[in-house]
């Protein structure tokens, strides 16, 4: 490399065409997902307070959110639902009339091309709380496995393109992946999250989603946010298991995660931008303390120079609608 003076760097950053003209990473509506919340009834849409711009619907409602979506150019949704009654064991996550259900349905029907993926998990659908069944004041993971697998093929059955086991149980990507096939729906895709971390930043999730878990914590089965080399190996598991795309979550706090799976694996990676680090940058923003959109596109693009190929961000349609001015 030569030195200064002959070598200057600023001479490519003078103007905002030459710095596009060396960009070295893009941000495309083509890598977003937007997560929806879909609750029971109709008509409904409740703001989430500390996430501002996303709201609970019922269905009829996040018919119209994902149709906007689709017409936005956005390739794909996130279902989450958040049903009427809660148990013991989640039975509403896997009923052929829950909100999930119905709404891939009827998203289906309205925006065939958009791609619906599922979250599948119970701790929506638990009266406590946790992604699992308990036993002896434990999440049992076997027992879990079960039901997690009826809760992806009542998605699959209903129309989903796509299921996204979030759970952190032990060989569940397996179990689902077999209990597809056998029901002929080979062709249906599983999103894991691989490398999910008990993380600070779902906060305001929980409250989206009704789902904080009502005793103790999730650390007994989402990752120590200390553990690198561990994500690794969730990865290689639920790749072996037969994980189409895995992911990374959160995203902003794992970014060398997300690096080290692209490069051990070369799969599709997708990184989750939470709702805690979304409600962060909404907060300060609100106080004028940043400038929401320039931190948004640096956001995404951190997210993607990282090496992710796929993001799930609150953001989807921000983005989506002021895509065209890049700087
Ligand atoms: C668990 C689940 C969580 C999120 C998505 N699925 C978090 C949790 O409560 O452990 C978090 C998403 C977000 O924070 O935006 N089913």
């Amino acid at each position: 490399m030569p030195k200064y003076p002959a070598l200057r760097m600023r001479r490519l950053r003078r103007t905002a065409a030459l710095r596009r003209l060396v960009r070295e990473t893009r941000v495309s509506v083509d890598d977003l997902i937007l997560p929806l919340f879909v609750v029971p009834g109709s008509g409904v849409r409740r703001p989430v307070a500390s996430m501002p711009g996303v709201a609970q619907t019922s269905v009829d409602e996040a018919v119209r959110d994902a149709a906007e979506a689709a017409e936005l150019g956005i390739p794909a949704v996130l279902l989450f639902g958040v049903p009427e009654s809660k148990d013991e064991v989640g039975s509403e996550g896997y009923a052929e009339d829950g909100v999930v259900q119905r709404a891939v349905a009827a998203i289906k029907k309205a925006a065939p091309d958009l791609v619906v993926i599922t979250d599948v998990c119970l701790c929506e659908y638990t009266s406590h709380g946790h992604c699992g069944v308990i036993r002896d004041g434990v999440v049992d993971n076997d027992a879990t496995l079960e039901l997690l697998a009826r809760q992806a093929l009542s998605h699959a059955a209903a129309g989903a393109d796509m299921v996204a086991p979030s759970d952190m149980m032990d060989g569940r990507v397996g179990v689902i992946r077999s209990a597809l096939d056998a029901e002929g729906f080979a062709d249906v895709a599983i999103l894991s999250y691989a490398a999910k971390f008990a993380s600070a930043f779902y906060g305001p999730f929980r409250e989206a989603a009704e789902s904080a878990p009502q005793f103790g914590d999730r650390r007994g089965y989402q990752m120590d946010p200390a553990n690198g080399l561990e994500a690794l190996r969730e990865v290689q598991l639920d790749i072996e298991e037969g994980a189409d795309i895995v992911m990374v979550k959160p995203a902003l706090a794992y970014l060398d995660v997300v690096w080290r799976v692209k490069e051990a694996t070369g799969y599709p990676v997708c990184a989750y931008h939470v709702s805690g680090e979304y409600a962060a940058v909404k907060a300060a923003a609100a106080q004028g303390w940043l400038d929401e959109d320039r931190a948004m596109k640096e956001i995404l693009t951190s997210i993607k120079r990282a090496g992710a190929d796929l993001i799930v961000t609150y953001w989807a349609r921000e983005f989506a609608r002021g895509a065209a001015s890049s700087d």
